[in-house]
């Protein structure tokens, strides 16, 4: 029986109980999930290079992982069973795709991954694991058993392509139809075995690691940091060791450094420049034949706008970032930005002069279509 996205739970009461947390199982979550997803569609997209793709298999036990792009006769000759296509962005390639996550935008999009989709033949599966970011596994055509446990143990079998626990217990057991949602927080084993032939979207969360975040932040820093000057030593003493490190160097060395400084508006700038960066496989498509800057506020004002499938938007007071570029917006000049960036879409508006500009360039750039 059909129940809403999280059975009886409201958003309020799922983030409080299990994001981050524990499982959750719900028949019926979205109903006719995925039924736009046909087999032919994926295996299709698995033969594109501006699509991520991955085949995994097992024979007698031996994993393999094989990458896309595939060539269409070698993926029509598959055996019957054993095998899993996944698909990764399929919401930067579908707008159903896109539109699926809209279910989920009681979570920040700064937290929001990607949309996965997988295919398997009867008994396909990528084995027991564990991913380190929170899923939802809605399930589309045909039957999976989900296999689910809370164990610490998280050993790996060796030599395995890809991560496959040594020795996993589980405790709860599904059998997945489409329209059922599986949530599980980071780090849960589970196993999804295709009862039939089966697809299975995978709504993936990514949570920023420190080192990486620490990393990019350097190198944010490094392309906007100017310091004058050189080091001199026009009183230098004769040295009785030439190797030794002069003492007045190091204190340039330790000056210099210290002037490196950043505050709260760095690190925004850096967070949202940081979290919108387009992927590898991000696809921009400038309109054809632009329209002019007159034209396109007119059209604004009659149809609105859309963010393009593979965009990326954030904002944070006045600060707009939009596939890796930051744009400083008035506050008068906000709110529809603000629209466009959380519902990725904004109905007819007269926009400022300065709002039709940023769109404009937005729009001309493949960023935002109308
Ligand atoms: C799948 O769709 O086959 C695998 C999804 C998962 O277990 O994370
Ligand atoms: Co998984």
């Amino acid at each position: 029986m059909a129940q809403g996205l999280l059975g009886k739970l409201d958003r309020a009461a799922f983030l409080h109980r299990h994001w981050q947390k524990r499982p959750l199982f719900v028949r019926g979550a979205i109903p006719a999930c995925g039924e736009w997803l046909e087999r032919g569609q994926l295996f299709n997209w698995a033969t594109r290079d501006d699509v991520e793709s991955r085949l995994v298999s097992c024979d007698r036990g031996r994993w393999s992982v094989q990458h896309g792009p595939f060539r269409p006769s070698w993926l029509k000759r598959l055996p019957a069973r054993g095998w899993t296509l996944l698909v990764q962005g399929v919401e930067q390639i579908h707008a159903a795709g896109a539109a699926l996550l809209q279910h989920f935008s009681f979570i920040p999009h700064a937290r929001l991954d990607d949309l996965m989709v997988s295919y398997a033949p009867p008994g396909g599966g990528v084995g027991p694991h564990f991913d380190s970011y929170d899923v939802f596994l809605l399930q589309g055509e045909g039957t999976r058993r989900w296999r689910i446990g809370a164990q610490r143990d998280h050993a790996l079998v060796e030599n395995a392509p890809l991560r496959i626990l040594k020795h996993f217990h589980h405790s709860k057991e599904w059998l997945a139809e489409r329209g059922d949602l599986l949530y599980l927080p980071p780090r849960y084993a589970h196993h999804g075995v295709a009862v039939d032939a089966c697809s299975t979207l995978s709504v993936g969360f990514r949570a920023p690691q420190r080192q990486q975040l620490a990393a990019g932040f350097l190198d944010f820093l490094q392309d906007r940091l100017q310091l004058e000057g050189i080091y001199t030593d026009r009183d230098l003493p004769l040295q009785r060791h030439p190797a030794r490190l002069p003492d007045g160097l190091l204190r340039h060395f330790s000056q210099t450094l210290q002037k490196i400084r950043w505050n709260q508006g760095d690190i925004r700038r850096f967070a949202g420049t940081y979290l919108t960066e387009p992927n590898a496989h991000s696809v921009f498509r400038p309109p054809r034949r632009a329209l002019a800057l007159p034209a396109f506020a007119r059209r604004l004002a009659r149809k609105g706008a859309r963010l393009a499938l593979p965009t990326r938007m954030l904002f944070g007071g006045e600060d707009f970032f939009i596939n890796g570029e930051h744009h400083r917006v008035n506050h008068g000049h906000a709110a529809a930005l603000m629209r466009l960036a959380d519902e990725r879409a904004v109905p007819p508006f007269v926009p400022s002069a300065s709002a039709a500009r940023l769109l404009h360039a937005w729009y001309r750039a493949g960023y935002v279509e109308i």
